[in-house]
């Protein structure tokens, strides 16, 4: 399937960018193969265009944020939140035509980001309980570019069996490939909900609530996928009160490419466990995904009969299937690329 030429992939909402990247300049970012410029406006809020000026295609990416309206760098138009041009400094007396406008998009600022969605939205921002409920903290832990597709880095996240081979060091060992099986696998509204157990090796930011004598930890997962690159997962190691809640987006930038966005919520305090040390320690982890995702075809088939698949990849079957029907529900055929 290839992001970009799936119209209806333009009607979720995707984290974009952190808010404090845009304090006091605009940023660009591609989304879906769009390239949007954002900034704030005067209120504070988020906003976001095309990042092509009306007047002479110049990336306004490029100038600056005057007034809350974003300042194209080449004759000064200036354009507000909606995309109208609102200053002509070279005709400053006269009317602005109603056709001097870039497009905007909807744009919103939720959890430390700017969320966009280029179309009629089909679901809402996603809901996270735990940024309501202040026994938990936030953590934001990743904002980078991976060069593979979402759906290849968000099925990742959901798939057990690769543990033992890509995590070989950190999470699992090769001598104990075999996961417990997935004790709830159900679909929902946005996706699919996916319960299951883990063991995994003792790790240094959940040290403290097991015991340095212990070597594994049984954890437990609770996972809501939210179509189509959006993941909420829930873990809590049998019998602690820790739970690290954590956010992971795939931003789908184009078809080769996607920005990985990931915060967390944690029940413990700063003084339990450093954020600085947990995000070292997942980055750690990550890497190591990183490192075989971007060897793979980003041109991910929903046809479940091109890849072969294995009992620890139902959560990927069933996000194959879903978005099947998503697309043919929205009248849209698979896009892949074609033969060079
Ligand atoms: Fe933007 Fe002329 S190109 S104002
Ligand atoms: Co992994």
């Amino acid at each position: 399937m290839l992001a970009t030429a799936q119209p209806v992939l333009r009607r979720f909402w995707y984290p974009v960018i952190p808010i404090e990247l845009l304090q006091g300049r605009p940023q660009s970012f591609t989304l879906l193969g769009e390239p949007l410029v954002l900034w704030l406006d005067a209120d504070g809020k988020p906003s976001v265009v095309r990042d092509r000026c009306c007047h002479r295609y110049t990336p306004l990416s490029q100038g600056i944020v005057v007034d809350g309206n974003i300042r194209c760098p080449y004759h000064g138009w200036q354009f507000n939140s909606k995309g109208c041009c609102v200053v002509v400094p070279q005709a400053p007396d006269s009317p602005i035509p109603e056709n001097y406008r870039v497009q905007s998009f909807q744009c919103q600022e939720r959890y430390g980001y700017a969320w966009v969605c280029l179309g009629d939205g089909l679901d809402e921002i996603l809901n996270i309980p735990e940024a309501k409920d202040p026994s938990y903290r936030l953590i934001h832990a990743f904002y980078e570019t991976w060069h593979c597709s979402g759906l290849r880095l968000i099925e990742n996240v959901c798939d057990h069996g690769h543990f033992h081979f890509v995590h070989n060091q950190t999470l699992a060992d090769r001598e104990n490939p075999v996961s417990s099986p997935h004790n709830v696998l159900e679909k929902t509204e946005r996706g699919f909900y996916f319960e299951s157990i883990l063991f995994m090796h003792n790790n240094p930011h959940m040290e403290k609530n097991v015991g340095s004598s212990q070597k594994t930890m049984k954890i437990i997962r609770k996972i809501n996928w939210c179509m189509p690159f959006g993941l909420h997962l829930q873990e809590m190691m049998d019998g602690k009160e820790l739970v690290q809640v954590s956010i992971t987006y795939a931003t789908p930038i184009n078809d080769s490419s996607c920005q990985m966005v990931r915060f967390l919520f944690r029940n413990d305090t700063e003084a339990e466990a450093k954020a600085a040390d947990i995000i070292t320690h997942e980055g750690l982890i990550f890497s190591e995904d990183r490192a075989i995702l971007e060897t793979i075809d980003y041109d991910v088939p929903l046809d479940l009969n091109e890849e072969i698949h294995m009992a620890t990849d139902k959560p990927g079957i069933l996000m194959r299937h879903k978005l099947a029907a998503l697309l043919a529900s929205h009248g849209e055929i698979e896009q892949r690329r074609t033969a060079a």
